[in-house]
């Protein structure tokens, strides 16, 4: 009979549906009892999607089957309920929200920082954590160059900029100097970061993840005490099919999807306010729709917004009259509400 040692090294061959990663990877097999009359397997799931467990459950009958010659019992323990997270275990911070995409360049990190900002014209105290190790932006766009300080206890000291507080690998890493990153320093990254600086009293803190919704963001945000997530997509047909992707990662880890938020929906021309949909918009809304979950807001590519970006002068500070600046704000409004409702949806069923 093989030990349980090496059947979990077995079990490494079921992988987690939709994932290149497997379920030991993941960390969800629990226990393996060897016994003469039969082999028990505990799994922890991270969701409770009856598809997926019997998928994972099936997974693991057929790897262990044929090893061990005696039935094989899957014990599934049940996750938390699900779109309930305790509350974000960072003292003095009250919600934390990871900004996602399905893949770079659709405009994440620019609504990452114009939706911080205009969090913060409401009145909110918001710090930004560019999470995203392999292409940090967020310091340029919000013209950073000092790098942070930290405590004695060795805990990093947000830089202040505009009224946000701001952490980024951008300003931890010598300029011109690529950091390869290894599997297990980016799965702890994001709770490292939530929970080693010293962000002081927040309500809201805006986390920049690096683009894709594949394993390496999956496990990011799995540990993560995030409250929710919003899925940035541009209005291409292949861009929605990643939201899809993005609805379904938050999912699987019980992150409540905030929202859906379409940038570069159409085009308004700088000189005669002529509206030019370059892609069908709206796709965004459509898909909202579709999934059950809310459309946060439509911002047009505008020149304003990308010199802004390039020249560490966010638009909405820039243009705060803009209507497009407007926009972003009621998109900051509609975050807070909806963060506030599932506060106290988890209140009332606690
Ligand atoms: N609505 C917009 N209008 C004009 N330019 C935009 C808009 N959104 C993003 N950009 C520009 O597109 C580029 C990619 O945006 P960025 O936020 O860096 O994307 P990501 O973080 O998804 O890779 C940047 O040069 C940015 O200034
Ligand atoms: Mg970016």
């Amino acid at each position: 009979m093989p030990t349980p040692q090496e059947l979990l090294e077995a079990l490494r061959q079921v992988k987690y549906p939709g994932f290149s990663r497997d379920i030991v990877a993941f960390g969800m097999v629990k226990d393996i009892a060897v016994g003469g009359a039969g082999v028990t397997v505990q799994l922890a799931p991270s969701t409770d999607n009856p598809d997926i467990i019997a998928q994972i459950r099936r997974g693991v009958v057929e790897v262990l089957g044929p090893l061990v010659q005696v039935p094989v019992e899957v014990v599934i323990q049940r996750p938390a309920a699900a779109g309930i997270r305790p509350h974000p275990e960072v003292p003095g911070v009250r919600y934390v929200v990871a900004v996602a995409s399905g893949k770079g360049g659709v405009g994440k990190s620019t609504v990452a920082v114009n939706l911080a900002l205009a969090l913060n014209a409401i009145g909110q105290r918001v710090g930004v954590l560019d999470a995203d190790v392999y292409g940090p932006s967020i310091p340029l766009m919000l013209g950073i160059e000092e790098r942070p300080r930290s405590t004695e206890e060795k805990r990093l000291i947000p830089v202040s900029r505009y009224g946000l507080k701001v952490i980024s690998m951008g300003l931890l890493i010598p300029e011109g100097h690529a950091v390869v990153w290894r599997g297990p320093m980016v799965d702890k990254l994001l709770t490292e970061f939530i929970k080693n600086v010293e962000w002081g009293e927040l309500d809201v803190l805006v986390v920049d993840l690096p683009p894709g919704t594949g394993d390496a963001q999956l496990t990011m945000v799995q540990k993560a005490p995030l409250s929710g997530g919003i899925i940035v997509t541009t209005p291409q047909d292949v861009a929605l099919l990643d939201v899809r992707r993005g609805i379904k990662m938050f999912e699987e880890v019980h992150v409540p999807v905030l929202g859906v938020i379409e940038n570069m929906s159409y085009h308004i021309c700088r000189r005669c306010g002529h509206r030019a949909e370059i892609f069908s918009h709206g796709g965004g809304a459509r898909m909202a729709e579709q999934f059950g979950i809310p459309f946060l807001g439509e911002i047009p590519l505008l020149q304003e917004i990308c010199t802004g970006g390039d020249h560490g002068s966010p638009f909405v500070l820039a243009h705060p009259e803009h209507p497009q600046s407007r926009a972003l704000i009621a998109v900051a409004e509609k975050v807070i509400a909806r963060l506030e409702e599932q506060e106290r949806r988890r209140l009332t069923l606690h």
